[in-house]
Protein backbone atom coordinates (compact mmCIF):
# COMPACT_ATOMS: atom_id res chain seq x y z
CA UNK A 1 0.00 0.00 0.00
CA UNK A 2 1.44 3.51 -1.16
CA UNK A 3 1.70 5.52 2.51
CA UNK A 4 4.41 8.93 2.06
CA UNK A 5 4.84 10.25 -1.56
CA UNK A 6 8.66 10.96 -0.58
CA UNK A 7 9.15 6.81 0.39
CA UNK A 8 6.97 6.53 -3.48
CA UNK A 9 9.90 8.50 -5.02
CA UNK A 10 12.72 6.99 -3.22
CA UNK A 11 12.06 3.81 -3.58
CA UNK A 12 11.21 3.51 -7.31
CA UNK A 13 12.67 1.53 -9.12
CA UNK A 14 11.41 1.06 -12.67
CA UNK A 15 10.44 -1.75 -11.99
CA UNK A 16 8.93 -1.30 -8.75
CA UNK A 17 7.17 1.60 -10.40
CA UNK A 18 5.79 -0.68 -13.18
CA UNK A 19 4.13 -3.33 -10.38
CA UNK A 20 2.52 -0.51 -8.58
CA UNK A 21 1.01 0.89 -11.72
CA UNK A 22 0.22 -2.29 -12.90
CA UNK A 23 -1.68 -3.04 -9.27
CA UNK A 24 -3.67 0.01 -9.67
CA UNK A 25 -4.93 -1.24 -13.77
CA UNK A 26 -5.83 -4.92 -12.52
CA UNK A 27 -7.59 -3.12 -9.22
CA UNK A 28 -9.58 -0.60 -11.37
CA UNK A 29 -10.51 -3.81 -14.17
CA UNK A 30 -11.72 -6.06 -11.79
CA UNK A 31 -13.82 -2.87 -10.90
CA UNK A 32 -15.33 -2.12 -13.86
CA UNK A 33 -15.74 -5.74 -14.46
CA UNK A 34 -18.73 -5.93 -11.40
CA UNK A 35 -19.65 -2.99 -12.63
CA UNK A 36 -20.51 -4.69 -16.51
CA UNK A 37 -21.43 -7.73 -15.20
CA UNK A 38 -23.87 -6.17 -12.80
CA UNK A 39 -25.39 -3.25 -14.31
CA UNK A 40 -24.34 -3.68 -17.79
CA UNK A 41 -22.90 -0.96 -20.52
CA UNK A 42 -20.25 1.19 -18.53
CA UNK A 43 -19.16 4.38 -20.71
CA UNK A 44 -18.47 7.05 -18.65
CA UNK A 45 -16.77 10.14 -19.71
CA UNK A 46 -16.17 12.02 -16.84
CA UNK A 47 -15.18 10.65 -13.19
CA UNK A 48 -13.95 11.51 -9.21
CA UNK A 49 -11.32 9.62 -8.06
CA UNK A 50 -11.18 10.52 -4.50
CA UNK A 51 -8.38 9.77 -2.53
CA UNK A 52 -6.00 9.71 -5.18
CA UNK A 53 -2.64 9.82 -3.90
CA UNK A 54 -0.22 9.76 -6.90
CA UNK A 55 -2.48 8.63 -9.15
CA UNK A 56 -2.54 4.41 -9.16
CA UNK A 57 -5.92 4.53 -9.55
CA UNK A 58 -6.58 7.32 -11.63
CA UNK A 59 -4.66 6.65 -14.15
CA UNK A 60 -6.30 3.86 -15.98
CA UNK A 61 -9.36 5.77 -14.71
CA UNK A 62 -7.86 8.25 -17.06
CA UNK A 63 -7.92 5.67 -19.79
CA UNK A 64 -11.70 5.23 -19.74
CA UNK A 65 -13.10 8.41 -19.20
CA UNK A 66 -11.03 10.93 -21.40
CA UNK A 67 -13.38 14.02 -21.23
CA UNK A 68 -12.78 15.02 -18.00
CA UNK A 69 -10.99 13.07 -14.36
CA UNK A 70 -10.69 14.51 -11.27
CA UNK A 71 -8.03 13.42 -8.73
CA UNK A 72 -8.87 14.72 -5.46
CA UNK A 73 -6.31 14.03 -2.14
CA UNK A 74 -5.77 16.08 1.11
CA UNK A 75 -2.52 15.85 1.17
CA UNK A 76 -0.38 18.04 -0.68
CA UNK A 77 2.70 15.70 -1.51
CA UNK A 78 0.18 13.27 -3.06
CA UNK A 79 -1.35 16.08 -5.22
CA UNK A 80 2.19 17.06 -6.50
CA UNK A 81 3.69 13.62 -7.25
CA UNK A 82 0.35 12.67 -8.72
CA UNK A 83 0.54 15.38 -10.90
CA UNK A 84 3.89 13.72 -12.67
CA UNK A 85 1.89 10.57 -13.21
CA UNK A 86 -1.19 11.79 -15.33
CA UNK A 87 -2.50 12.45 -18.38
CA UNK A 88 -3.89 16.09 -19.29
CA UNK A 89 -7.50 15.73 -19.01
CA UNK A 90 -6.67 14.78 -15.30
CA UNK A 91 -7.20 18.20 -12.81
CA UNK A 92 -5.42 17.13 -9.44
CA UNK A 93 -7.46 19.18 -6.35
CA UNK A 94 -7.25 19.14 -2.84
CA UNK A 95 -11.37 19.21 -2.65
CA UNK A 96 -14.04 17.67 -4.42
CA UNK A 97 -15.12 19.50 -7.52
CA UNK A 98 -18.43 21.08 -7.52
CA UNK A 99 -19.39 19.12 -10.77
CA UNK A 100 -21.46 16.05 -11.58
CA UNK A 101 -19.64 13.46 -12.81
CA UNK A 102 -20.36 9.77 -14.49
CA UNK A 103 -18.24 7.71 -12.29
CA UNK A 104 -17.51 8.12 -8.52
CA UNK A 105 -14.14 5.57 -7.40
CA UNK A 106 -12.68 5.66 -4.30
CA UNK A 107 -10.64 2.71 -2.88
CA UNK A 108 -8.63 2.53 0.38
CA UNK A 109 -9.42 5.64 1.44
CA UNK A 110 -12.23 6.08 3.66
CA UNK A 111 -10.95 3.18 5.82
CA UNK A 112 -8.37 6.09 6.38
CA UNK A 113 -11.03 8.22 7.70
CA UNK A 114 -11.94 8.75 10.86
CA UNK A 115 -15.99 8.17 10.11
CA UNK A 116 -16.62 11.25 12.14
CA UNK A 117 -15.18 13.14 8.85
CA UNK A 118 -15.66 10.61 6.52
CA UNK A 119 -20.07 10.12 6.69
CA UNK A 120 -20.21 14.15 5.64
CA UNK A 121 -17.43 13.60 3.05
CA UNK A 122 -19.34 10.59 1.23
CA UNK A 123 -22.51 12.49 1.46
CA UNK A 124 -20.87 15.68 -0.29
CA UNK A 125 -19.46 13.06 -2.44
CA UNK A 126 -22.34 10.99 -3.60
CA UNK A 127 -23.87 14.67 -4.49
CA UNK A 128 -21.21 14.94 -6.97
CA UNK A 129 -22.53 11.39 -9.42
CA UNK A 130 -24.82 11.87 -11.80
CA UNK A 131 -27.91 10.67 -12.69
CA UNK A 132 -27.08 7.11 -14.37
CA UNK A 133 -24.12 7.63 -12.93
CA UNK A 134 -21.15 4.55 -10.86
CA UNK A 135 -19.95 4.17 -7.66
CA UNK A 136 -17.41 2.51 -7.06
CA UNK A 137 -16.76 2.34 -2.97
CA UNK A 138 -14.37 1.12 -0.82
CA UNK A 139 -14.97 1.57 3.22
CA UNK A 140 -13.97 -0.72 5.97
CA UNK A 141 -16.81 -2.39 7.81
CA UNK A 142 -15.23 -4.80 10.49
CA UNK A 143 -11.61 -6.64 11.82
CA UNK A 144 -10.49 -9.94 12.67
CA UNK A 145 -9.22 -9.61 16.30
CA UNK A 146 -5.39 -9.90 15.21
CA UNK A 147 -5.93 -6.91 12.88
CA UNK A 148 -7.37 -4.48 16.03
CA UNK A 149 -4.11 -2.93 16.23
CA UNK A 150 -1.78 -2.07 13.35
CA UNK A 151 2.03 -3.22 14.13
CA UNK A 152 1.36 -2.07 18.06
CA UNK A 153 0.38 1.15 16.95
CA UNK A 154 -3.59 2.01 17.89
CA UNK A 155 -5.69 0.77 20.74
CA UNK A 156 -3.47 0.54 23.46
CA UNK A 157 -6.00 0.75 26.17
CA UNK A 158 -9.89 -0.24 25.86
CA UNK A 159 -12.67 -0.78 27.61
CA UNK A 160 -15.22 -3.77 27.21
CA UNK A 161 -18.96 -2.93 28.13
CA UNK A 162 -20.53 -6.54 27.44
CA UNK A 163 -21.12 -4.80 24.00
CA UNK A 164 -18.32 -2.73 22.22
CA UNK A 165 -15.19 -2.05 22.55
CA UNK A 166 -13.89 1.41 23.03
CA UNK A 167 -10.57 2.57 22.75
CA UNK A 168 -9.29 4.63 26.15
CA UNK A 169 -6.11 5.49 25.06
CA UNK A 170 -4.57 5.18 21.72
CA UNK A 171 -0.92 6.02 19.93
CA UNK A 172 -1.19 7.94 17.70
CA UNK A 173 -0.08 7.34 13.65
CA UNK A 174 3.64 8.14 13.31
CA UNK A 175 4.59 8.96 10.31
CA UNK A 176 4.24 6.65 7.32
CA UNK A 177 1.48 5.02 9.62
CA UNK A 178 -2.55 5.81 8.85
CA UNK A 179 -5.15 4.38 11.02
CA UNK A 180 -7.62 1.56 10.06
CA UNK A 181 -11.44 2.47 10.42
CA UNK A 182 -14.54 0.80 10.69
CA UNK A 183 -17.98 2.23 9.05
CA UNK A 184 -21.24 1.41 10.19
CA UNK A 185 -22.73 0.03 6.77
CA UNK A 186 -26.43 0.96 7.83
CA UNK A 187 -25.16 4.46 7.75
CA UNK A 188 -23.52 3.80 4.48
CA UNK A 189 -26.60 2.41 2.95
CA UNK A 190 -28.52 5.24 4.07
CA UNK A 191 -26.52 7.66 2.52
CA UNK A 192 -26.45 5.42 -0.75
CA UNK A 193 -30.12 5.73 -0.70
CA UNK A 194 -30.50 9.23 0.35
CA UNK A 195 -28.67 10.17 -2.63
CA UNK A 196 -30.15 8.40 -5.44
CA UNK A 197 -28.61 4.68 -5.16
CA UNK A 198 -30.94 1.72 -4.43
CA UNK A 199 -29.19 -0.68 -5.85
CA UNK A 200 -25.90 -1.99 -4.91
CA UNK A 201 -23.21 -5.16 -4.88
CA UNK A 202 -21.34 -5.42 -1.85
CA UNK A 203 -18.24 -7.55 -2.64
CA UNK A 204 -16.31 -8.46 0.59
CA UNK A 205 -12.71 -7.59 0.45
CA UNK A 206 -10.12 -8.72 3.47
CA UNK A 207 -7.34 -6.05 3.40
CA UNK A 208 -4.82 -8.64 6.18
CA UNK A 209 -7.76 -8.67 8.60
CA UNK A 210 -9.27 -5.22 8.17
CA UNK A 211 -12.57 -6.16 6.11
CA UNK A 212 -14.39 -3.92 4.17
CA UNK A 213 -16.90 -3.64 1.71
CA UNK A 214 -17.09 -2.26 -1.72
CA UNK A 215 -20.15 -1.14 -2.66
CA UNK A 216 -20.89 -1.34 -6.47
CA UNK A 217 -23.60 1.10 -7.32
CA UNK A 218 -25.52 2.90 -9.82
CA UNK A 219 -27.53 6.48 -9.32
CA UNK A 220 -30.95 6.07 -10.02
CA UNK A 221 -32.25 8.01 -12.94
CA UNK A 222 -34.91 10.75 -13.05
CA UNK A 223 -37.57 8.17 -13.42
CA UNK A 224 -36.60 6.09 -10.71
CA UNK A 225 -36.57 9.31 -8.58
CA UNK A 226 -40.26 9.74 -9.70
CA UNK A 227 -40.79 6.19 -8.24
CA UNK A 228 -39.83 7.07 -5.19
CA UNK A 229 -42.03 9.69 -4.71
CA UNK A 230 -44.86 6.96 -4.94
CA UNK A 231 -44.10 5.68 -1.30
CA UNK A 232 -41.68 3.31 -2.10
CA UNK A 233 -44.25 1.66 -4.72
CA UNK A 234 -42.55 1.21 -8.13
CA UNK A 235 -46.10 2.67 -10.19
CA UNK A 236 -49.08 4.23 -8.67
CA UNK A 237 -51.09 0.58 -9.61
CA UNK A 238 -48.48 -1.26 -7.73
CA UNK A 239 -48.19 -2.57 -4.31
CA UNK A 240 -45.28 -4.77 -4.92
CA UNK A 241 -41.67 -3.15 -5.05
CA UNK A 242 -39.86 -6.00 -5.58
CA UNK A 243 -41.90 -8.00 -7.72
CA UNK A 244 -43.37 -5.56 -10.63
CA UNK A 245 -41.39 -6.06 -13.62
CA UNK A 246 -42.03 -2.58 -14.18
CA UNK A 247 -38.86 -2.23 -11.96
C1 LIG B 1 -3.77 4.46 0.97
S1 LIG B 1 -3.84 5.85 -0.06
C2 LIG B 1 -4.74 5.20 -1.45
C3 LIG B 1 -4.52 6.01 -2.70
C4 LIG B 1 -5.27 5.49 -3.91
N1 LIG B 1 -6.70 5.48 -3.68
C5 LIG B 1 -4.78 4.11 -4.28
O1 LIG B 1 -5.53 3.13 -4.08
O2 LIG B 1 -3.65 4.00 -4.76
C6 LIG B 1 -5.07 6.89 0.75
C7 LIG B 1 -5.10 8.29 0.19
O3 LIG B 1 -6.25 8.97 0.71
C8 LIG B 1 -5.90 10.31 0.94
N2 LIG B 1 -6.84 10.89 1.89
C9 LIG B 1 -6.93 10.63 3.22
N3 LIG B 1 -7.89 11.41 3.77
C10 LIG B 1 -8.41 12.16 2.77
C11 LIG B 1 -9.42 13.15 2.71
N4 LIG B 1 -10.09 13.55 3.80
N5 LIG B 1 -9.71 13.74 1.52
C12 LIG B 1 -9.03 13.35 0.40
N6 LIG B 1 -8.04 12.42 0.41
C13 LIG B 1 -7.73 11.83 1.57
C14 LIG B 1 -4.47 10.21 1.47
O4 LIG B 1 -3.79 11.45 1.39
C15 LIG B 1 -3.88 9.14 0.56
O5 LIG B 1 -3.32 9.68 -0.59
Amino acid sequence: MLIDPDHFRERMTPERRERFFASGRADIGWQVDLLRRHYGPFHPRTAIDFGCGVGRLTCPIADIATERVYGVDVASGMREEARRNVPAHVEIVAEIPDVQVDWINSLIVFQHIHPANGVPLLARLLQALAPGGALTLHVGAFKARGAMTMGGVGMDFVSWDGDGLRTLIETPPGSGMMMMYDYDLNQVMALLYTNGIERFTVQHLDHGGHHGACSLAGRRTAEAEGRSRLGGRCCAACLATLTCPAR
